[in-house]
């Protein structure tokens, strides 16, 4: 928790090291072509901070935190000076076998507890604020399952980084000075076929994944004739440098839908990372080798966002409505 105390106080907005948590919600918006949709968005996110604490301080135990990430279209109709050096919208990726869809998205908020209430209840207040500026677009709620197991039955985001690691891997350098601590962020939703999965031996799920299912030891695949999840989504330049990226994918669902499914959250200092990790798993390698997860597992969703700092984001939102027109008012729900 890089030696920050919130057991105290509410936890900043935008802090992507908040602790993973129990709930999740991840909602995706898109923004109103209106003026008026511009500056009540602007003026929200600019309150974003206050919100989390007005909702946080009522259990801090029950560490709330929310991240909201921005698209590049947003990005670009804010008028905003400067931007992310590789902000671009989700690329789709077409594979031998399978498709990642990119599905539209302005605002991302990625809302984090301990109780699901509490993620409930900022989500609320958010969406009371934005009133008809925004569409919702998807809205996720997501559970922690057990040992951090995926719905699969896997433990999911053990070899997410660590210590100096995680800034090192999550956090823009010095590199996009002006972006500097920011985060790319990249959701995918997927839903899951697991009566397929079920019907799947575990030596061969096992290997599918790269690590064992019940104690969870990393299986070493390097003369395997087809590399696993985690070997696909292993990033390492020619200098042999790896790169890791912070994930924090929940597992959600409704048995009686028979829907049952893995939200994918990537945040990361370089989004070429994880572009190059989607290559890897839809197109394979070597090419045709793809991740055969997918063969258990639809994308529904893909949306690429970036969550500026709370500083830039605030820079950001003066900056926007300095340089907008005095607009009209947008209507709330409670209106
Ligand atoms: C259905 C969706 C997904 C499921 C259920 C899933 C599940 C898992 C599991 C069980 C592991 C092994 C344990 C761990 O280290 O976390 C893993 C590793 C990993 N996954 Fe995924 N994953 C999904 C999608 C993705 C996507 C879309 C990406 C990247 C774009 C990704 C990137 C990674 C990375 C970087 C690792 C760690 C590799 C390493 O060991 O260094 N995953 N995933």
């Amino acid at each position: 928790m890089s030696g920050k105390n919130w057991d105290r106080v509410p936890i900043d907005a935008q802090s992507i090291d908040a602790p993973l948590s129990q709930a999740a919600i991840f909602l995706v918006v898109t923004v109103a072509s209106e003026p008026a949709a511009l500056a009540k968005v602007s003026s929200v996110l600019g309150e974003l901070d206050d919100l989390v604490k007005t909702v946080g301080f009522r259990d801090l135990g029950g560490h709330l935190s929310c991240i909201a990430g921005i698209g590049r279209d947003l990005w670009d109709r804010l008028h905003l000076n400067s931007r992310p050096r590789e902000l671009k919208p989700f690329a789709p990726i077409k594979g031998p076998v399978h498709t990642a869809p990119a599905t539209p998205g302005d605002l991302l908020f990625h809302i984090r507890s301990e109780r699901p209430d509490m993620c409930f209840e900022l989500e609320r207040i958010l969406l009371g604020s934005l009133g008809t500026s925004v569409t919702v677009i998807d809205e996720v709620s997501g559970f922690r399952y057990f040992d951090a197991r995926d719905l699969l039955g896997f433990v999911d985001g053990t070899a997410n980084p660590t210590g100096l690691d995680l800034p090192d891997s999550a956090l823009v350098g010095d590199e996009d000075a002006g972006f500097a601590g920011g985060s790319y962020v990249v959701v995918q939703k997927y839903l899951h076929d697991l009566n397929a999965w079920a019907r799947t031996p575990a030596h061969l799920q096992e290997e599918i994944i790269g690590r064992t299912k019940i104690d969870n030891i990393e299986i070493d695949d390097d003369n395997a004739p087809r590399k696993s999840h985690k070997s696909l989504a292993t990033i390492v330049d020619a200098d042999g440098n790896e790169y890791d990226i912070l994930r924090d994918n929940m597992p959600f669902g409704r048995a009686g839908r028979q829907e049952f499914g893995t939200y994918f959250i990537g945040y990361s200092r370089y989004l070429w990372v994880i572009e190059k990790m989607l290559q890897r798993m839809y197109i394979g390698d070597p090419p045709g080798a793809y991740d055969r997860l997918l063969d258990f597992s639809t994308p529904h969703t893909g949306t690429t966002f970036f969550a500026p700092t709370r500083t830039t984001l605030q820079n950001l939102v003066q900056t926007a409505q300095e340089q907008r027109p005095a607009a009209g008012p947008v209507n709330s729900p409670a209106d």
